[in-house]
């Protein structure tokens, strides 16, 4: 038993530094949290790089929510683009953050996209998109169940609200029905037809990969649409982010990275909860 309360000692500052970033990621998410992150397997070839392409985004990032650009030579483009409810600093903030993280998440990959919570920005070599209009990148459904019948009616009714939204307000709209909020936004460059395509095809994912799950995010190439349900009501602000845990399925790569970080977060999570009754089983000894 003399081995306990040393290894408790030992780990009990780790456990309370777990248990605080626990603690925070349940907490509302920030605009900076990763949500996905997509690498082309190829490198860049040799004296290649995307270094123009993003402090040209960074420059602009406080005076637009989205911003297209081209390397000098125009062998790389990239792009940024806000969440339309974000202000013009929370929009630099974002952008200061996804852009570095283009090479610390993907390297010097031939192409690389980052999508936080509040932003997502890209690049690729120009010319040669990775992907195609709207196919799906991501998705992600609340483990939790909206509660039947009657969420599902608001939820299909928010939804409903989005594609003639989002045309009518320039690529960002966000609603509130009831218990539920919903949002979509399409790439600042999409005519607003296109837009309501992208986002009509958003919703119907939604609807058909969450089911009747209490959140929903889909995120294809062009446009995403995300749906939480507040069964008491729906905080002022619209809550913004997503919540509920990842689901698997998709078929992209990026997917099964995010379900490692979120597995390696709920191992964390085990580990502390064994701690945390390991002490209070001494405590009871003391
Ligand atoms: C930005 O996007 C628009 C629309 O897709 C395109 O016409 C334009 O050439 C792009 N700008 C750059 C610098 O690539």
């Amino acid at each position: 038993m003399g081995i306990l309360p040393s290894l408790q000692i030992a780990l009990s500052p780790l456990a309370i530094l777990a248990v605080l970033t626990l603690a925070a990621a349940a907490a509302d998410s920030s605009i900076f949290d990763l949500v996905y992150k997509g690498c082309a397997n190829q490198q860049l070839t040799a004296g290649a790089s995307a270094d123009d392409v993003a402090s040209t985004l960074l420059s602009q990032s406080s005076a637009s929510k989205f911003f297209n650009t081209s390397s000098p030579d125009q062998s790389i483009y990239g792009l940024f683009q806000c969440r339309g409810d974000l202000s013009s600093s929370d929009c630099a903030a974002c952008v200061a953050k996804a852009v570095p993280m283009w090479s610390s998440l993907c390297g010097a990959a031939l192409a690389a996209r980052v999508q936080l919570v509040g932003c997502y920005a890209l690049y690729e070599v120009a010319g040669f998109p990775q992907v195609s209009g709207n196919q799906m990148l991501y998705k992600k459904c609340g483990s939790g169940s909206g509660g039947g019948e009657g969420f599902e009616e608001q939820r299909d009714t928010a939804l409903s609200s989005l594609q003639s939204g989002v045309a009518a307000g320039r690529g960002f709209y966000a609603t509130t029905y009831q218990s539920v909020y919903a949002m979509a936004q399409c790439e600042g460059d999409l005519s607003s037809s296109a837009c309501g395509q992208c986002v009509e095809e958003a919703v119907q994912k939604s609807q058909v990969e969450c089911g009747g799950a209490n959140s929903g995010q889909v995120y294809l190439d062009k446009c995403y649409a995300s749906y939480n349900y507040y069964p008491n009501g729906v905080p002022t602000g619209g809550g913004g982010g997503g919540s509920g845990g990842a689901d698997g399925g998709g078929g992209k790569q990026t997917e099964r990275t995010v379900a490692i970080v979120v597995g390696g977060a709920a191992a964390v999570g085990f580990l502390v909860i064994c701690l945390l009754f390991a002490r209070s089983l001494l405590k009871k000894k003391d």
